[in-house]
Order: C-alpha cells, then sequence, then structure tokens
C-alpha cells in the first residue's frame, strides 16, 4: 500500500469541491481525512473561530448562542461512523441517471468527536410539540437540480426529534482526533451514524426545533424518495442508510492471473443495525461463500472483510459480486429500487475483472 498522502482523491466536479475516495488504496479502519470523499453543494465557507457562534432557536424556552470554546467545555463524546453520500455508486446506474457519477468511493469512516446534538437541545429545553430539529450550514448558493427554489438557500436538512436526541448525533469538532479541515465542515458540524452523509450538515451555524415536519429543498426535492401510502405516492426524505457492501479490491477491469491467491478486500455498512454477515460471489451470483470480517461488528462503523480467491484455471471475463446482511434481517438487493431515483444504490455492486495467464 502507498503511503496515504501519495493517494489523493479523484475529481468529480471541480466547483463545488466533489471529491472521491481510492477505496482501493486504502485499507485502513478509519480514512484518513485528507482521504476521505467531499461531498459540497456550494464553495466552503470560511467560518473563523473566534467569530463563530452557533445559534439553537425555534420551539425553545431558552435560546441559545454558544461560542466555539463553550462547545468545547462541554463534556464531548466520540463515535466511529461511516458516512456514505446517498448518491454513491450512481455510475452503476443502467441506463445512466444525471447527477456527479460517484463509482464506489463516496463513503469512508472516521472517529468523530463533539458534543451529543441532546446535550444542547437539554440546555435549550425544547417544547413538547416540536416534532423535527433542522440543522442548518454557513454556506449558500443556488442548487443544481431542479426545481429550483427562489434566489439562493442554505444547506439544511432536518431530523425526526427521536433521532436528534439519541446520543450518537453529534455536534462534531474532530475528525480522526484533529479539527476538522475545512471541506469537511471546519469548525463544526453535525454528525448523524446511521444516515446517509447528507443529513450530516457541515458548517452548522444554526439549529432550530420545529412544529412542523420540515420542507427545504434538500429534503424534498433532492435527498427525496417516493413512498406509498394505501397506494398514494408520497414524497419523503432520505435518512437512514440500508445495508451495503462494496469490493474495494479487484478494481472493475483489474487483470488478475490465473490459479493464484488473490486478496478480494472491501467493507460493509448498514444504518441502525451492524453487518453480521459478507457472501461473495466470483461467477457472477451462481454460487457464494463466505467472506472473513477484520473488524468486530460495531453499530455505525463499517466492517472490513476479505476473501482469499483462488483464482480460475480458465482464463476469461469474470463477474464479482458481495452481498451483506444485518443484525436486523437486511440482505442487499440484487436490484435498484427505481422509487429511490438515483440516491441509494446499495445492490450488489458486478465488479467484472479479466483472468489472464
Ligand atoms: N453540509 C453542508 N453545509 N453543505 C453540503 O453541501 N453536503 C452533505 C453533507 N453535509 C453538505 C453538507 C452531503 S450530501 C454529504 S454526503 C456529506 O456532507 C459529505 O461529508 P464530507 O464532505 O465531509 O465527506
Amino acid at each position: 500500500m502507498p503511503q496515504s498522502s501519495q493517494v489523493g482523491l479523484t475529481i468529480r466536479q471541480k466547483e463545488p469541491t466533489n471529491l472521491e475516495a481510492a477505496v482501493d488504496q486504502i485499507n485502513t479502519f478509519l480514512t484518513p481525512a485528507e482521504l476521505f470523499y467531499i461531498r459540497n453543494h456550494f464553495a466552503a465557507p470560511d467560518l473563523k473561530i473566534a467569530e463563530y457562534a452557533l445559534r439553537v432557536g425555534g420551539a425553545v424556552r431558552q435560546p441559545l448562542a454558544l461560542s466555539y470554546r463553550s462547545l468545547r467545555e462541554m463534556p464531548s463524546k466520540t463515535v466511529v461512523a461511516a458516512l456514505e453520500c446517498a448518491g454513491n455508486s450512481r455510475v452503476f446506474l443502467v441506463p445512466s441517471v444525471p447527477g456527479a457519477q460517484w463509482e464506489l468511493g463516496a463513503v469512508g469512516n472516521a472517529e468523530w468527536t463533539g458534543v451529543p446534538l441532546a446535550a444542547l437541545l437539554e440546555r435549550a429545553g425544547i417544547a413538547a410539540d416540536v416534532c423535527e430539529i433542522v440543522l442548518e450550514g454557513a454556506d449558500r448558493g443556488i442548487p443544481a437540480e431542479p426545481p429550483l427554489p427562489p434566489g439562493a438557500i442554505s444547506y439544511a436538512r432536518s431530523l425526526p426529534l427521536n433521532k436528534a436526541q439519541q446520543e450518537e448525533v453529534l455536534i462534531a469538532y474532530q475528525m480522526n482526533g484533529r479539527e476538522l479541515r475545512r471541506d469537511h465542515g471546519y469548525p463544526v458540524r453535525a454528525i448523524v451514524p446511521g444516515h446517509f452523509g447528507m443529513a450530516s450538515v457541515k458548517w452548522l451555524t444554526r439549529i432550530e426545533a420545529v412544529r412542523e415536519p420540515f420542507q427545504g429543498y434538500w429534503q424534498t426535492s433532492d435527498y427525496g424518495y417516493w413512498d406509498r401510502v394505501e397506494g398514494m405516492p408520497v414524497r419523503r426524505p432520505l435518512a437512514e442508510m440500508p445495508i451495503k457492501s462494496e469490493i474495494f479490491r479487484p478494481r472493475v477491469y483489474e487483470t488478475v492471473p490465473t490459479n493464484q491467491v488473490y486478496e478480494v478486500f472491501g467493507a460493509a455498512w448498514t444504518g441502525e443495525s451492524e453487518v453480521t454477515e459478507v457472501a461473495l460471489s466470483t461467477d457472477d451470483g451462481r454460487t457464494w461463500v463466505e467472506a472473513k470480517f477484520l473488524d468486530p461488528a460495531q453499530r455505525y462503523a463499517w466492517r472490513r472483510w476479505t476473501y482469499e480467491w483462488l483464482t480460475p484455471q480458465q482464463p476469461g471475463k469474470y463477474t464479482l459480486l458481495a452481498r451483506a446482511k444485518d443484525a436486523c434481517g437486511r440482505v442487499q438487493p440484487d436490484h435498484h429500487d427505481p422509487n429511490l431515483g438515483s440516491y441509494v444504490i446499495n445492490h450488489a455492486l458486478p465488479i467484472e475483472v479479466f483472468v489472464r495467464d
């Protein structure tokens, strides 16, 4: 494996910055911050610690304005959580769909430190009829995907109150034991373990307790999906990640030698559960074998896995698939659900390789 500083990231969009991780080159449990994917909808704001204030308001008894220092003085918690962009692996959809053409690398696993959001809500004293907590970032602009809202908007998402009050949801100021980098939300971001990355609002400056479900752009127009209620289609915000595994190595169209042991390597993650099993097929789904985990099951963290593949004697093109299961009994599907549009691409992704003498 090369040193992490030699690996770098791949551009998916130059401006705003959208960079994909080289997951085939990273074999550590924690993804180094400099190799962690970046998903920005607008230019990253340049926030200064000295002027930073986090406002907690809306339906609360006691609105708060917290400086960076006062946040740092509160009791902290550290959580390892995988973040995956809801559009990760979009390039695998056939027919292709608009949006950043993420391959396998809009995902990473990091250790996040900060103050539980629940502690701030407790301090502010939320009203009895609050249903959601809105998190707003300092970045602003005109979004890319129609239908467009009138004029510039900020990046904001809401969380159902019961998730917002869970102790793993952090108002984080550190990633892997260091200050956040600017692209990852410096100085303060939300971390919502178990939810797709879009819930983890960066450059967080405002927290608002609301009495009505929030209908902001980033959970209706974008990052939403079609569900059904008694046969009627309804739009819902994307939230929890389903079970997913990815094959990080070999890469698509890699050439591997015949009749040799090749270490297939990947990771699996899920939402509010633990990954319990990863099965691997090297013959396009006809037969499956169990992969070996490198990490223990830990809610919200990814679980790396390997399999020692004795490559076929017969040269040719082979399709590898990985399929994970979690403790709730969820299994990766074989196909993408079209109701999920260009998001939630968690079906077993085909990795085609060449076996050669
Ligand atoms: N927060 C703000 N303020 N602005 C953004 O554009 N992007 C979201 C989320 N938080 C975003 C944001 C999306 S879509 C994802 S997947 C994650 O941040 C990515 O976090 P990362 O760039 O640290 O990997």
